[in-house]
């Protein structure tokens, strides 16, 4: 239930254009409700243009929404670029937030070389942004991301970039990520079947002004496997709402 006190997260009926620098504004979102407890993986999905990023942006309170209100704790947005700084190495990347936060040099590296091997990249925390594959760059970036240690991640379109297989294996790493390393998640994503595996539901949007067509509870175990015929037929569901808004 949107505003009951055990959400997180809640969104009610939220409008936001962004404001015209020549021209109209533009309308992104209208009438956007939506809710996360703790711990749950919200997945959002919807078709190019619709105001994804956008939501992302109002839920860290880089924007005001124009009607209607956002609970929200702090977050962090990781955004739909990956952000690295090239001349840093994947150590230093992973340990900015701590060194922003105040901690030493040395303190802020020894806890960011922690994760380094629980995520497959050991070995690599002296690599550069540039030597590392997409995949690698994207860990490194998710690291960072949970370093935040916000309660709420942001997360936009993380495996947009990569290739079917390194997403594949992406999305079972953020899975297993998330097992251990538990966080309330609002993920967006073009892809159906990464929103059915990853979430516990799945918002649907239309084409802008995007607006919630339809919102998926996911109630599969975990860990999911993207062939089993439960998860099949939700994302099946799920494609055609998204169809029936005229985009797929
Ligand atoms: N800073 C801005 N100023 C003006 N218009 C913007 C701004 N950012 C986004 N828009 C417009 O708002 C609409 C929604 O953009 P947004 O980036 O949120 O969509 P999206 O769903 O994330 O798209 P994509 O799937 O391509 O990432 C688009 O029409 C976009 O051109
Ligand atoms: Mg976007």
């Amino acid at each position: 239930m949107p505003g009951a006190p055990e959400q997180l997260l809640s969104l009610q009926s939220v409008g936001f254009a962004h404001p015209a620098r020549r021209g109209a504004p533009v309308q992104a979102l209208s009438e956007v409700s939506l809710h996360a407890r703790t711990g749950e993986l919200l997945a959002v999905v919807g078709p190019s243009g619709c105001g994804k990023s956008t939501l992302l942006e109002l839920i860290c309170a880089l924007h005001t929404p124009d009607q209607g209100t956002i609970t929200a704790p702090p977050a962090v947005l990781m955004p739909q670029r990956d952000l690295l700084l090239a001349w840093l190495s994947a150590l230093d990347n992973v340990a900015l937030p701590l060194r922003i936060a105040g901690l030493g040099r040395a303190q802020a590296r020894a806890r960011a070389r922690e994760l380094f091997g629980e995520v497959g990249l050991d070995g690599f925390q002296q690599a550069h942004p540039a030597e590392l594959s997409g995949g690698m760059r994207q860990r490194v970036a998710f690291l960072r991301t949970l370093l935040c240690g916000k309660p709420l991640l942001c997360l936009d379109e993380p495996f947009g970039a990569l290739d079917a297989i390194t997403r594949a294996e992406m999305q079972e790493w953020l899975a297993a990520t998330l097992a251990r390393e538990r966080r309330t998640v609002v993920l967006v994503t073009h892809d159906v079947e990464e929103a059915i595996l990853l979430a516990d539901r799945v918002a649907v949007l239309s084409p802008r002004p995007g607006r919630v067509v339809a919102s998926v509870e996911v109630e599969l175990e975990r860990p999911r496997n993207r062939t089993d015929a439960a998860l099949s037929a939700l994302r099946e569901h799920a494609l055609g709402l998204l169809a029936s808004e005229g985009q797929a």
